[in-house]
């Protein structure tokens, strides 16, 4: 029996799956979410994007790569899972160790739009049939990358964006993941989907050519763990802080016409 996505995340220790890399390091639980739209890829040779793999070097130090985690644990389980796929990987830290007779990694700053030219270059041009963002999570990045490869994604191709967070103009979100020159991602795109444009200020490039290829676009609020060191009484009251407040979106699913 094919192990399932959520089985190899644990395995290699990524936190997209439900246990991660330590018990310091919260889980994630993005796999089932991924199983539901990904599974009917997982004979196919379809071509596979990651960004952010994962890996710690001069350019980012990668705080995931720790516990059971020995780096690129996410290309290790993508590269399971779909027994067919070309699997390509971009990261700002370079880890070529990574590579194999399906997997080929790239060195690019997703938000360097020079830097995905050059991508785009080396791997030919291709089109991709999914794409996943698990990179610097700062909101200008995923939104340089999402505009920039959506047209590089095939007619019913899906986009990823994972760690949505509360850190664009306004948030005041965490220093590493924050950029307060732009929206967050996800008040961007709920806008979009409520008024039929996107929220301003934003890093899109070509607004007019998402509007005309975006099909449909879906938000996801996995359980994310919090450690019960409180009596039952106050953990009931946190419980509905934590799973009822709004905008805990955490990933996102575009799907292109
Ligand atoms: C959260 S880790 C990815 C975890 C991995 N996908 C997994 O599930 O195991 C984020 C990665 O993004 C990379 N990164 C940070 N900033 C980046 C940027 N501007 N462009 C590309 N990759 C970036 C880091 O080097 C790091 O390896």
């Amino acid at each position: 029996m094919p192990q399932s996505l959520t089985e190899l995340a644990n395995l290699y220790a990524t936190d997209k799956g439900t246990i991660g890399p330590s018990t310091e390091w919260g889980a994630h639980n993005y796999t089932d979410i991924y199983e539901g739209y990904l599974y009917r890829y997982r004979q196919s040779p379809i071509n596979f994007l990651e960004i952010g793999l994962g890996v710690t070097g001069d350019q980012w130090e990668s705080h995931i790569v720790h516990g059971r985690n020995t780096g690129g644990a996410s290309l290790r389980m993508w590269y399971d899972y779909f027994q067919n796929a070309k699997i390509y990987g971009m990261d700002v830290n370079p880890c070529p160790y990574l590579d194999n007779d399906r997997i080929k990694t790239f060195v690019a700053d997703q938000g360097k739009i020079e830097d995905l030219d050059a991508f785009v270059e080396a791997t030919g041009g291709i089109e991709f049939d999914v794409i996943v963002d698990d990179g610097s999570h700062r909101p200008d990045h995923q939104q340089v990358s999402f505009s920039y490869f959506f047209k590089h994604l095939k007619s019913g191709g899906l986009y990823f964006i994972e760690d949505l967070a509360s850190n664009g103009l306004g948030d005041g979100g965490n220093e590493r993941i924050a950029c307060d020159s732009v929206r967050n991602t996800r008040t961007v795109l709920k806008h979009y989907l409520q008024n039929g444009n996107f929220e301003d200020p934003n890093a899109l490039i070509d607004q007019a050519y998402l509007s005309e290829h975006i099909d449909y676009i879906g938000f996801h609020v996995p359980p994310r763990k919090i450690k019960y060191v409180f009596r039952p009484s106050i953990r009931r009251l946190l419980k509905k802080v934590v799973y009822y407040k709004t905008d805990q979106e955490g990933l996102c699913i575009i799907r292109k016409k």
